[in-house]
């Protein structure tokens, strides 16, 4: 996977620290990066190890990376029929009341770092909170959301900042008719906004594409730029 960011200028490894939580930060080579990006995991949580390499490869871009650790280290497990784990208690127990605060945090860090701007990056779970995060006052500037989950309505609605998604062909959590409807929505919204749908892609392509699959790799590095060339656009870039 990080051979297709290769070209990319700079990179430097993740390193995990604590901030009243545990956040995975993964810092540009540049002394003074300008735009911070917190990267807001699907369902699997800053301990797979490929969020991590993706929040290094927003670091590459140049971008200063932060991760919470938004399931305090018990993210769902690849296998949802593992004995023990109940989809419907997680989802519960990790709602907006308990997962705001996190996030809030996690931007509060951000501003301790000196970045002039902040924009937010979200994948399935963590698409819903990119969302989120545009809300009037939370202060950050632009947001990107691949195949976002449990997105509701009124998040659509109360964004004040740009975003772009990124859409799978194959995603039982966002189906067509969904999908225009966030489409028509981020249109009354005012704000500036892309909807790109990725063929060949299923739910998760962003973070767990197959890559041996040229579709699927594709998908993959194509949401990522898509993503680098909005905050470029919106968050006032990364360089
Ligand atoms: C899963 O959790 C929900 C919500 O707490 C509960 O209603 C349900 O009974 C649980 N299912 C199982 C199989 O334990
Ligand atoms: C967008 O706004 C128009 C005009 O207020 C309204 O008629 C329409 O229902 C809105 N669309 C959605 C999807 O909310
Ligand atoms: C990944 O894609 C390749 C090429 O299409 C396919 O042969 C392989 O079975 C796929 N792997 C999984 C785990 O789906």
């Amino acid at each position: 996977m990080r051979s297709f960011l290769a070209p990319l200028l700079l990179w430097s490894a993740g390193s995990l620290a604590s901030f009243a939580l545990n956040l995975y930060i993964s810092e540009p080579d540049c002394k003074k990066p300008k735009v911070g990006v917190v990267y807001l995991t699907d369902v699997f949580g800053i301990q797979l190890a490929q969020n991590k390499l993706l929040a290094d490869s927003f670091a590459r871009a140049g971008f200063l990376v932060v991760a919470p650790d938004m399931f305090d280290g018990n993210p769902a497990p690849m296998d949802f029929t593992t004995p023990g784990f109940n989809a419907t208690e997680f989802t519960l127990l990790h709602g907006p009341s308990a997962t705001d605060p996190i996030l809030a945090k996690a931007v509060a860090y951000l501003k301790t770092t000196g970045v002039e701007k902040i924009a937010t990056t979200g994948y399935c779970y963590g698409g819903r909170y990119a969302f989120r995060l545009l809300a009037a006052g939370k202060g950050v500037d632009a947001g990107f959301a691949a195949h976002p989950s449990l997105l509701e309505d009124s998040e659509i609605m109360a964004i004040t900042r740009p975003m772009s998604v990124a859409a799978a062909e194959t995603d039982a959590m966002l189906v067509p008719a969904r999908r225009s409807v966030i489409e028509a929505m981020l249109a009354n919204t005012s704000q500036p906004y892309q909807v790109n749908l990725y063929g060949g892609t299923s739910h998760g392509f962003g973070v767990r594409a197959n890559v041996s699959d040229p579709e699927q790799k594709f998908g993959k590095e194509a949401a990522f730029y898509q993503a680098v060339r909005w905050f470029n656009a919106w968050a006032g870039g990364a360089l």
